[in-house]
């Protein structure tokens, strides 16, 4: 028997991922300042905090920074110490993010690093490995950011790619550019045994791979 569904989700949220006055302001600023709509949910931004514990992580990587939102939550989860580094390719989402993460306390921990991640990826060797990684960017790139990923996160570290479910559409007949980088990337990622995998189907689903 299934029962998720959005009242379920907005259950979970109420009880376990309630956003302070910074979050909010955070997820509505986005749009308004012009920046694509397209943040995570609360509650997709309470798992992705919870993992940072659950993995007692110390250093993450965000692939795909927007204005903030998913990044507030990994930091805010980090132990005292702790960083997030966050990539993003366009100087906007970057400089509203910077004003995010210092209405939300947490740029101390967090570095953005603006430039097309494929390029900027090279230059995080010495910060490797990392504990956990966080992949939300363009879809095409999965495959590359994830083969990068195994490479550079620790083993037990974890390798997260956000709208794993694409709106729904990666079940049926749907077809389309999207939903096909999205199909495939999940079928990649079921199959490699080098992980232990699954996907968390709040809000648009993420994808979460245990590095063995
Ligand atoms: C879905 S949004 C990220 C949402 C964010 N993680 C959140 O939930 O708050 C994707 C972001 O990735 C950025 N992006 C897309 N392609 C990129 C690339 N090749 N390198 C770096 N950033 C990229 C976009 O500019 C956009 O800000």
């Amino acid at each position: 028997m299934t029962v998720y569904n959005a009242a379920i989700s907005e259950y979970i949220r109420d009880l376990f991922a309630q956003e302070d006055e910074a979050l909010r302001f955070i997820r509505q600023n986005t749009p308004e300042r012009g920046l694509p709509d397209i943040s995570i949910t609360a509650e997709e931004g309470r798992f992705l905090s919870l993992l940072v514990h659950a993995c007692q992580a110390r250093i993450v990587l965000e692939i795909g920074t927007l204005g903030g939102y998913s990044g507030t939550w990994i930091a805010r989860a980090l132990p005292p110490g702790g960083k997030l580094i966050t990539l993003e390719k366009s100087g906007l989402h970057a400089q509203v993010a910077e004003e995010h993460f210092q209405r939300a306390g947490v740029s101390d921990r967090v570095e953005i690093r603006v430039g097309d991640a494929h390029q900027l990826l090279s230059k995080l060797n010495p910060q490797a490995p990392f504990d956990m990684i966080f992949i939300d960017a363009e879809k095409p790139g999965y495959p590359e950011y994830y083969a990068w990923a195994l490479d550079h996160v620790r083993r037990g570290g974890l390798i997260t790619a956000h709208n794993a479910l694409w709106g729904g559409a990666v079940i049926g007949e749907h077809s389309g550019e999207g939903i096909n980088y999205v199909r495939e990337f999940n079928l990649l990622v079921a199959r490699d045994e080098r992980v232990a995998s699954t996907i968390y189907p709040a809000g648009d689903g993420t994808l979460v791979a245990v590095k063995l």
